[in-house]
């Protein structure tokens, strides 16, 4: 055992240093709203555009749907007492948009509010740091009636229902996070339309991206105003993009593809405009038409940190004659202007989602945020694998899912050793939970779901992320 003040010197130990994160760095795990809490037409919470999506037929597997989901909302103080037992130092949580604002517009529901108190109060009472994002991707379903995302007015209505939930929370919240993957809001909803709200349309998938950046920028702006002392930020899912080979056509594809998943909001948010070569791939698509003058300087107003969701890489290549399109996030239509691009997979291990487990991109993500973008604190705000797992006398033993977060901890520590400035790192998830388009069928959790008895069994993985908190780090290899 090392005292985390007192790092032991490099080689002392026969197997080689433990390696020991920075003083108050912030363990955590993280879970959405929708995945876990259920309770959908309780309290005075109405659809959102996960709802109506997971009650069409087709759209979820199984046709599951969060109406019970983790039961997290009346299950919520037991949860926060697992969190406590696993020694956790934040939870990140996110806000359900029409529990707290039904309908998308008007009054504050003070039922919705009040379970956000308590399980703020909940988590204060153990010491854990609330960590609260705004938006992933509950919109309420009166706003997409109205156009959705791609609808500039829903960025406004965005930034009321931020400053409405500060009224109610932000006296006791330091850490804000405004949207969560705006990527996935905008391509998966908009583009392929394998998330809610199943639009399929290359130019609504750009401008939804726009919009939900504006609306980050003047929620941004609301938030500032009335909780000056608030840590405000944004959570954006990264991904290395590594051409399949050196050749010219490979390499614009890897461009291409960085310019869509990546720089499409890196560059607004960070830098205040939009890549030249991304206008220019996606000329067939828009002509940006709805940015207007004044708009890009909203979307970057100042933050106080960037949240970083990691889970894989990007090989891509030119395309081949007659190459099958691929499902999912491969799906062209996530793609617009890069539909021929072709994704290659490498043939390394991969999880149950398919993706391919790439520990060094975490490393290679974080720095090129900091290398490129920005000297703000960087955390992780997800990371995490699904596997299948079994209950064994009571007991899961999710080998992989540990392997898995133990590599890409140490990838993070690495990025920490070259000079990004990491503060904090949160599992994905705490427990399983509803996984979107895949419903209950994908498990990411540290901690098992029974969903018929809704009991909790911390698997394997959250008994040693529990040992990893209490000793700031990682034992030796
Ligand atoms: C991310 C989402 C999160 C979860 C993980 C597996 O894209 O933010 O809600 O579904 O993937």
């Amino acid at each position: 055992m090392s005292n985390p003040d007192h790092p032991p010197a490099v080689g002392v130990l026969d197997q080689g240093p433990e390696l020991i994160f920075p003083p108050g760095f912030l363990w955590g795990a993280a879970t959405a709203a929708y995945q876990i809490e259920g309770a959908a037409t309780e309290g005075g919470r109405t659809p959102s555009i996960w709802d109506t999506f997971s009650h069409t037929e087709g759209r979820v597997v199984a046709g599951h749907t969060g109406d019970v989901a983790c039961d997290h909302y009346h299950r919520m103080p037991s949860d926060v007492r697992l969190m406590a037992e696993l020694g956790l130092k934040s939870y990140r949580f996110s806000v359900s948009w029409p529990r707290v604002q039904p309908g998308g517009s008007g009054p504050a529901n003070t039922e919705g509010l009040d379970f956000y108190r308590r399980l703020v109060d909940e988590l204060l009472g153990h010491g854990i740091e609330p960590w609260l994002t705004l938006y992933h991707w509950d919109l309420p379903q009166p706003l997409e009636d109205a156009g959705g995302w791609p609808a500039r007015d829903t960025a406004g209505r965005f930034a009321d229902y931020a400053e409405l939930v500060a009224d109610a929370l932000g006296d006791r919240v330091t850490y804000w996070t405004t949207l969560n993957e705006p990527w996935c809001s905008a391509f998966l909803g908009y583009g392929s339309g394998v998330h809610a709200p199943g639009r399929s349309d290359g130019a609504d998938a750009v401008r939804a991206g726009h919009h939900l950046m504006l609306g980050h920028g003047l929620a941004v702006q609301a938030l500032r105003a009335s909780r000056p002392q608030a840590q405000l930020g944004i959570t954006v899912n990264l991904y290395p993009v590594t051409p399949a080979s050196d050749a010219p056509a490979d390499v614009d594809a890897a461009r291409r593809i960085d310019a869509l998943a990546n720089r499409f909001f890196l560059d607004p948010v960070l830098r205040g405009s939009y890549p030249t070569d991304l206008a220019a791939d996606l000329r067939e698509v828009t002509d940006f038409g709805h940015v207007r003058d004044g708009d890009l300087a909203v979307i970057s107003t100042p933050l106080d940190l960037v949240g970083v969701n990691y889970y894989s890489r990007h090989v891509v290549a030119a395309p081949v004659e007659g190459a099958e399109p691929e499902p999912y996030w491969r799906a062209p239509s996530c793609w617009p202007g890069s539909e021929d691009v072709r994704f290659v997979t490498r043939g390394v291990p991969v999880t149950d989602m398919n993706w391919e487990i790439d520990a060094p991109g975490l490393t290679e993500t974080l720095r090129r945020v900091h290398e490129e973008y920005t000297d703000l604190p960087l955390y992780v705000t997800e990371n995490g694998s699904a596997f299948v797992d079994a209950v064994i006398d009571g007991q899961v033993d999710d080998v992989d899912r540990l392997a898995y977060f133990d590599a890409h901890l140490r990838a993070a520590h690495e990025a920490i050793s070259a000079g990004v400035p990491l503060r904090g790192y949160f599992a994905w998830s705490l427990m399983d939970n509803f996984e979107w388009a895949w419903g209950y069928t994908k498990r990411f959790g540290m901690v098992w779901v029974d969903y018929d008895s809704q009991a909790r069994i911390p698997k394997s993985s959250a008994r040693w992320y529990a040992e990893v908190i209490r000793r700031n780090g990682l034992a030796a290899q």
